[in-house]
């Protein structure tokens, strides 16, 4: 199947937010996915104590055009296997009620305290993605909202029919963008199988949606 991009049906409309220094994190992050030892102890503070700052004014400043993505993958990214839904980078909980919608199991992890304690669903685990306090083969689907990716550890958590779901709420201008063939690659290096995407843009963002063969 390789990558399939479904034509769009969530308009964008203006007024998109412009987010100073995204390209300079989107390399940082696209590094970070690349070679997941370039993200160091005193990267993970930083970017804690950045998420903390952020945090007070998130809900109010961002919340209301964020889950759009993430809806319309949900409704058009194929089929979902029931089960453990792990959210990576859950942040104030923005995303979560979608997410609960449909597993009523969902683990909330984020690396910043400032973030996790606005939120108020799910079950809330304070930690980095780069070394996760999860089981492996715990979840059956692992979501990532705009967050850094460390593909061997999604992998290592996630079953083996299991699906993960990238959103970015601004698309191609998020901080957190990464492109779905970085993904892939990413992907299949973790796990040395090929992996599917299915892709489209929503609102201002983008989602991806990617499956092992
Ligand atoms: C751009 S915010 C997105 C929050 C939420 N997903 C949303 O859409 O509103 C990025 C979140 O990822 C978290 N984060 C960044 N690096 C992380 C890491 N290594 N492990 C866990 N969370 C991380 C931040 O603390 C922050 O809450």
């Amino acid at each position: 199947m390789g990558t399939v991009t479904l034509p769009r049906v969530v308009p964008a409309p203006s007024g998109k937010p412009v987010r100073a220094g995204s390209k300079e994190t989107q390399g940082r992050v696209r590094r970070i996915a690349q070679d997941p030892a370039s993200w160091t102890k005193e990267a993970a503070a930083a970017s804690a104590a950045r998420f903390d700052t952020l945090s007070e004014l998130w809900d109010e400043e961002r919340a209301a055009y964020r889950p759009a993505p993430l809806a319309d993958a949900l409704a058009r990214g194929g089929p979902l296997p029931a089960g453990t839904c792990v959210e990576l980078g859950s942040g104030t909980g923005v995303l979560t009620p979608l997410l609960l919608e449909r597993w009523p199991e969902t683990i909330c992890v984020d690396l910043s305290a400032g973030m996790l304690r606005k939120a108020r669903a799910g079950l809330l685990v304070r930690a980095d993605s780069a070394r996760l306090p999860i089981a492996s083969d715990r979840a059956a689907v692992v979501v990532l909202g705009d967050t850094p990716l460390f593909a061997a550890e999604v992998v290592r958590i996630l079953q083996r029919d299991g699906v993960v779901i990238w959103a970015n709420a601004l698309g191609v201008d998020a901080p957190h963008f990464l492109p779905t063939d970085v993904l892939l690659v990413a992907f299949e290096r973790a796990t040395s199988r090929r992996w599917d995407a299915v892709e489209s843009d929503a609102l201002w963002g983008h989602w991806v949606v990617l499956r092992p063969q």
